[in-house]
């Protein structure tokens, strides 16, 4: 078994003259909570929309448990264990926790499942969306609608939605963000409490929870790798403080 979970070589996404990756190569072992950090447009969600195919790769390779999954669509990336949440809310607001967590799973499913129907195959589904719920901590009341929910509570369940398909590398993108402090430290302790057989890469502006959280952090910049460290050694990097930490408090400054 390779120890690789995720291997990017010279990977580039160019929109018209801008390169918004640029030649980025990096190594997620399985098991390893990553952290990519970077200011606002650094290329942090198209480098996701690379690894997940939403935006294929103008130049270079991604692999995935060893396959070149470069050209390959993001639903078959799906079905291959890759799952991954969106900056921006993503919920069928009229619909329950419950049934929002089918349309996840039927998204997932071979359609020939769904065909088959069967009482043994409903009651599997049922146990993965209440495991995944359970994990989320939205477990007690699956039947009421997601506008109804607060939007820390709407954050909870998109996380669940990424796992019910049991992937084996979840990407998240700003779980936290929009969030209160109460709300965040919710998000984190879910994130933290996820089995270690999972390979998280975790999006986060919140350098506190982001840092808390995982194993290597992986520092964006104008499409770039800046910089790829332990969290110990980021606050202290002035490569990251002059990009990202100074940007931060400017804009906590006003
Ligand atoms: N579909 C697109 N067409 C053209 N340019 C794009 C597109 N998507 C992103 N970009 C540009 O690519 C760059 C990287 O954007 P991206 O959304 O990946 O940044 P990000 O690091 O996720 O930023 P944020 O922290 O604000 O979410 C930005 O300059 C952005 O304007
Ligand atoms: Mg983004």
């Amino acid at each position: 078994m390779t120890d690789s979970v995720l291997a990017l070589e010279k990977v580039g996404v160019r929109f018209g003259g801008l390169k918004a990756v640029d030649s980025i190569s990096m190594n997620v072992r399985r098991g390893e909570r990553r952290g990519v950090i970077g200011p606002n447009g650094a290329g942090k969600t198209t480098l996701f929309n690379a690894i997940t195919g939403l935006r294929p790769p103008t130049t270079g390779r991604v692999l995935f448990e060893g396959r070149d999954v470069t050209r390959m669509r993001p639903h078959l990336r799906a079905h291959r264990g890759m799952s991954r949440t969106f900056q921006i809310t993503n919920l069928f607001q009229s619909l329950s926790i419950a049934e929002n967590m089918q349309l996840a799973l039927e998204g997932l499913s071979p359609r020939r499942f769904s065909m088959l129907g069967s009482r043994r195959l409903r009651g599997e589904e049922a146990d993965r969306i209440d495991a995944a719920l359970r994990l989320s901590r939205l477990d007690e009341r699956p039947g009421v609608l997601v506008k109804e929910l607060s939007y820390g509570e709407q954050r909870q369940l998109e996380l669940a939605m990424s796992l019910v398909s049991r992937p084996a590398l979840l990407l998240l993108d700003e779980p936290a963000a929009g969030l209160s402090a109460a709300e965040r430290s919710v998000v984190a302790e879910i994130i933290g409490s996820l089995s270690r057989e999972l390979t998280v890469m975790l999006i986060e502006h919140d350098m506190d929870l982001v840092l808390n959280l995982v194993d290597r952090v992986t520092c964006l910049n104008n499409g770039e790798l800046l910089v790829e460290a332990p969290p110990a050694d980021i606050r202290s990097n002035q490569l990251v403080q002059d990009v990202y930490l100074g940007k931060a408090r400017r804009h906590a400054a006003g």
